[in-house]
C-alpha cells in the first residue's frame, strides 16, 4: 500500500511510520519536515498536498493541536485553535481526500482518551476528540468506492509520559506496541466507522 502519514515525525507518528515502512510505501506529511509539507489547519494546503501525491491507499493523521488551559480562562480564540487544527484539519483531510484516494482506501484519524475520560484543562481537546468520533461514525455511512474511516483513541502513550504524566494522575500509560497495532488494525483491517479505543483502567 502507498500510505501517507501526517505527523509522521511526531511522538506517535514516527512509531507508526517505522512499523508500516516494513511492509508498505510510506510518505511522511508534516508542517515543518517530511516528504510533503502540509498544514492541516489550512484546507488549501490539504488540497495542494493531495494534488501533489498520487495513488494513495491510506491516509493516517497523527497530527492536530488544541489549547490546554483552565476552562475559566479559555477565550473563543483559544477554542478556535483546536477547532481549526485537530477538528477541521482532520475533517478536511477526509472531506477533500475522499476524492483522491484509491478505491478501497482508508482514513485513520487520531483522537484520544480525553473524549471519554477528560482531565482538567482539556475542555477544548475533549470537545474536538468527541467531534471526530461522531464524524467517523457518520462519514462511514456515506463514503463511496469502498473507502473506510476509523479513529484511534489512545490513553497517554508510553513515549509521552515524561511530557504529560502529571496531567493524568493514576493513568496507566499505553505501550507503544498497542498504539501501533491500533493503527495497523485500521489500515490493514477491513473495519470502518470504528473508534479504536486503547485505554487501561478507565
Ligand atoms: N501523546 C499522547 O500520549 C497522545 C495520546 C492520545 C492522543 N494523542 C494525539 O495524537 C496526536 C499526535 O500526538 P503526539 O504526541 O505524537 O504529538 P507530537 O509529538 O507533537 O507530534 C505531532 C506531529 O504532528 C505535526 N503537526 C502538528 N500540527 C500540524 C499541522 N497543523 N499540520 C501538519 N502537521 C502538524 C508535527 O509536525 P511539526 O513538528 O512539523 O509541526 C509533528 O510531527 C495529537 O492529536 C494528540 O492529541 C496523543
Amino acid at each position: 500500500m502507498k500510505i501517507l502519514i501526517i505527523g509522521g515525525k511526531g511522538t506517535i507518528g514516527k512509531r507508526i511510520s517505522e512499523h508500516l515502512t516494513r511492509k508498505h510505501q510510506v510518505l511522511i506529511g508534516g508542517r515543518s519536515a517530511g516528504d510533503v509539507i502540509v498544514d492541516i489547519a489550512d484546507s488549501r494546503s490539504i488540497q495542494a498536498m493531495f494534488e501533489s501525491v498520487a495513488g494513495l491507499d491510506a491516509v493516517v493523521c497523527a497530527a492536530g493541536e488544541a489549547k490546554w488551559a483552565p476552562f475559566d480562562s479559555m477565550t473563543e480564540d483559544d477554542f478556535t485553535i483546536g477547532l481549526r487544527s485537530k477538528l477541521m484539519g482532520q475533517v478536511n483531510l477526509v472531506r477533500i481526500g475522499q476524492h483522491y484516494l484509491n478505491a478501497g482506501g482508508s482514513f485513520t484519524l487520531t483522537t484520544g482518551i480525553l473524549a471519554d475520560h477528560p482531565v482538567r484543562l482539556t475542555t477544548s481537546a475533549a470537545l474536538v476528540n468527541g467531534g471526530i468520533h461522531s464524524l467517523v461514525k457518520a462519514a462511514s455511512l456515506e463514503l463511496k468506492n469502498g473507502l473506510r474511516i476509523n479513529a484511534v483513541s489512545s490513553g497517554l502513550v508510553e513515549d509521552a509520559v515524561d511530557k504529560y504524566a502529571d496531567y493524568f494522575p493514576g493513568h496507566n500509560p499505553i505501550p507503544m506496541s498497542k498504539v501501533i497495532n491500533a493503527y495497523v488494525r485500521s489500515v490493514e483491517g477491513h473495519g470502518t466507522g470504528e473508534i479504536i479505543r486503547i485505554y487501561d483502567n478507565c
